[in-house]
């Protein structure tokens, strides 16, 4: 028999899942992500202002609210393709920042093996010429030199439900769902701590939606990947996440279990999230009242 792993916190909390918006010392057992006290602003607009939340190791944390509320900058922030004015962001306690410092080629691709991120549009993140397999055997050998990438491959394309057509094929070659499983693939390749999804499924129709969102959910099992899930569809964030954020105007206004947020919001914001979603008997213009009343 072997004996458990050691206990990394020996006297924090047991309990601890997402920790939402608390700022700490010390992160609780099993968190994979903290993200302290974000703000960037683009002249005068607050893009993010203030944002704090935490992703346990594992866990699925969504990111709603409406057009400009400061979700894809939040993204871009804690992937590292923008930077912050202030606050911080730590895989596994570590200040990313601080860990790119320097900015050699093993610095880079450390630190994009702890977080990836999808995309809406996979066309645009895919080089036009290059095959399917190409693209994941080049991002094999850039992240492990020497290991085998052929049956690495092949297992990952066939964690995305891909075949051997589907390899040779180049991106215009397959259909938007294809591409969002090579992309998943690709960002899966690197065995990331975090995957940060930003509306990954939004331009997709909802028969192929559905089937993108159960294999992440699968994938989540498979791997231990945590999930950053931006979208403004407050059914996607049902379905893929435990707890969730709600943004506006760059703030987090209300964070909690998806359940709870769901079923009982506490911020009237959130309320009109979600009257917003058309069902029978809804009024589009009591809708718009209540935005301009709040
Ligand atoms: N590069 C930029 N330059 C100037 N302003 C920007 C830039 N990026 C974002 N903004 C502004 O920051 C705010 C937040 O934008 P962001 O893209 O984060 O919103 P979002 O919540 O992702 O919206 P959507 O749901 O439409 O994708 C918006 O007011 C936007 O106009
Ligand atoms: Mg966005």
């Amino acid at each position: 028999m072997t004996s458990p792993p050691p206990d990394p916190y020996p006297d924090s909390p047991t309990e601890s899942a997402t920790d939402l918006g608390v700022a700490r010392d010390r992160p609780p057992r099993g968190t994979v992500l903290e993200v302290v006290g974000l703000r960037r602003a683009y002249g005068s607009v607050r893009a993010v202002d203030e944002v704090s939340f935490t992703l346990a190791e594992g866990g699925s944390l969504g990111i709603v609210g409406e057009s400009g509320s400061g979700k894809t900058t939040t993204a871009r922030i804690v992937v590292g393709l923008e930077h912050a004015d202030s606050g911080q962001v730590r895989v596994h306690a570590q200040d990313r920042a601080a860990r790119g410092a320097g900015r050699g080629r093993e610095q880079r691709l450390r630190r994009a093996r702890e977080i990836q991120m999808v995309f809406q549009d996979p066309f645009l993140s895919l080089d036009p010429r290059t095959s399917v397999g190409a693209v994941l055997r080049d991002t094999l050998r850039l992240h492990f030199p020497g290991t085998d990438h052929a049956r690495r491959t092949a297992e990952l394309l066939d964690q995305v439900g891909l075949g051997t057509r589907e390899a040779a094929a180049l991106p215009r070659q397959l259909s938007g769902g294809q591409r969002q499983r090579v992309a998943i693939a690709r960002a899966l390749a690197v065995r990331p701590a975090v995957l940060v999804l930003d509306e990954a499924v939004a331009a997709l129709d909802v028969s192929v939606q559905a089937q993108i969102l159960n294999l992440l959910a699968d994938l989540r099992e498979q791997t231990g990947t945590a999930y950053l899930f931006i979208t403004h569809d407050l059914g996607v964030v049902r379905c893929v996440t435990d707890d969730v954020i709600v943004m506006r105007h760059g703030r987090v206004v209300e964070s909690g279990s998806t359940a709870s947020v769901l079923t009982d919001p506490q911020h009237p914001y959130t309320r009109l999230l979600l009257d917003s979603v058309p069902r029978p008997g809804w009024d589009p213009r009591r809708i718009a009242e209540a935005r301009r009343a709040l």
